[in-house]
């Protein structure tokens, strides 16, 4: 029997079954057609089924599906880390695959912790990350993530590591409010500096940690006292890549370069599992000696899958040809041009950027039993804890952006009845 992710598998009756997926539509077993509004966990920007990548994966399929990379190359690989070179803030110049976003993490945060050892900097063996943010399911992408229902289970096994806060005031934050999460930040690096060996965060969106949005101004002033402090930036970009936020990557906001970039998710398309873990020259040159041990101690055996490489290449070459910028950007418009009518006591905060809004409700409780009701209604949405959000395809349609509205005002009005 099939054991479901972050499910009490006690209490699940009965799950719909999938027959097929047509760019942002759905087509249940049992008939129904849904429209899919978080494009299967944010990964399928270019909807289910895109002819352009299927063709690509059938060219790949008449040469080889995979081979391992240990000690040998093939096109899709070498194309994939150079197009990842290109498309990334200038100066990641180093790509190092791997199977999921969390093996990225996880990546990235052996190359920081392995770079100082390198370095012959001892000390260096904690981390300091933001609250609210998550970074995968893994152990150590456990210990950097907020203590929250992920991994509650563990916490006797974890390591603490440097927690700190994001500034409050969302994207356009004061100057005040960001100079007092800086503070805070600045006060920690001053004090623990000797053993912290890299600050991990979500550049500008936290996305399954509640969808929270910072100021730029934030990300700006980690890059800068990292440098000061001697301290690796790692950027996970697993959720914001690839155009979530209205740039390329979110990095851009604030156009900074961190020292490790994860990439996963949109990277292929929602149709296979693949991450990258990019990384500067100065990074990289700190694994180059003559020891073995100072190389980097990581191979997962489907890195660089052929057929990964050739749907990512296909995916950002459609990101740029098909300007998806501008489809974002419209996303964008046809949702600030909804929540005009959403309206309920319940809801204490909206946060949108790019092609993601959040609605905060007051309690997890005002959204249980929303996910089932949305299927009733012909929608595809599971909220996270007290959050409703979508994050779709950036194909999505106008209607089919009204199309999920419609759902939530449905059970907003259902909600606010209540209280009446
Ligand atoms: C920012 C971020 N990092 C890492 C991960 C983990 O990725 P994966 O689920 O592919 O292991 C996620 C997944 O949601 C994520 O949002």
């Amino acid at each position: 029997m099939l054991w479901f992710p972050y499910t009490q598998m006690s209490k699940i009756k009965e799950v719909p079954v999938l027959k097929g997926a047509k760019g942002v539509e759905m087509y249940l077993a049992n008939g129904t057609t849904l429209v899919d509004g978080i494009a299967s966990w944010w990964s399928a920007v270019h909807g289910y089924n895109n002819e352009a990548i299927n063709e690509a994966i059938k060219g790949q399929l008449e040469h080889f599906s995979h081979f391992m990379l240990g000690g040998i190359a093939h096109q899709p690989a070498l194309q994939l880390a150079q197009e990842l070179v290109r498309v990334t803030p200038q100066g990641l110049n180093h790509v190092f695959f791997s199977d999921s976003g969390s093996v990225g993490v996880e990546i990235a945060l052996k190359i920081a912790l392995q770079y100082f050892k390198n370095k012959n900097i001892p000390h260096k063996t904690r981390i300091a990350y933001l609250r609210d943010g998550y970074h995968g399911d893994t152990f150590k992408a456990m210990e950097v993530s907020s203590d929250s229902d992920f991994n509650t289970a563990f916490a006797e096994v974890l390591t603490p590591q440097f927690e700190l806060h994001i500034p409050s005031g969302g994207f356009h934050a004061t100057p005040r409010q960001v100079a007092l999460a800086v503070q805070e930040m600045e006060d920690l690096f001053k004090k623990h500096h000797h053993e912290i060996a890299c600050l991990i965060l979500e550049p500008i969106v936290q996305c399954a940690g509640g969808f929270n949005i910072y100021a730029p101004e934030y990300l700006a002033a980690a890059r800068a006292l990292t440098t000061q402090y001697n301290i690796l930036l790692i950027a996970d970009e697993v959720a914001t890549g690839f155009g979530r936020t209205g740039k390329m990557f979110a990095c851009e906001h604030a156009s900074i370069t961190p020292d490790i970039m994860v990439l996963g998710k949109a990277l292929t398309a929602g149709y296979v599992g693949h991450a990258a873990t990019l990384a500067t020259t100065e990074v990289y040159n700190a694994f180059l000696g003559d020891s073995y041990e100072s190389a980097l101690m990581h191979g997962p055996t489907f890195m660089g899958n052929a057929l990964a490489c050739t749907i990512a290449l296909k995916g950002i070459a459609l990101l740029e040809q098909e300007n998806y910028l501008e489809k974002i950007n419209q996303i964008h418009g046809f949702i600030t041009a909804e929540l005009q009518n959403i309206n309920s006591q319940h809801i204490t905060a909206v946060r949108q950027i790019g092609a993601l809004v959040a609605l905060e409700f007051s309690s997890a409780k005002n959204l249980q039993g929303f996910a089932p009701f949305a299927q009733q209604n012909g929608a595809w949405l599971r909220p996270i804890g007290n959050v409703l959000y979508l994050m779709p395809a950036y194909i999505i349609s106008q209607a089919q952006i009204a199309q999920l509205f419609k759902v939530i005002t449905l059970w907003i009005n259902q909600l606010d009845a209540q209280v009446k």
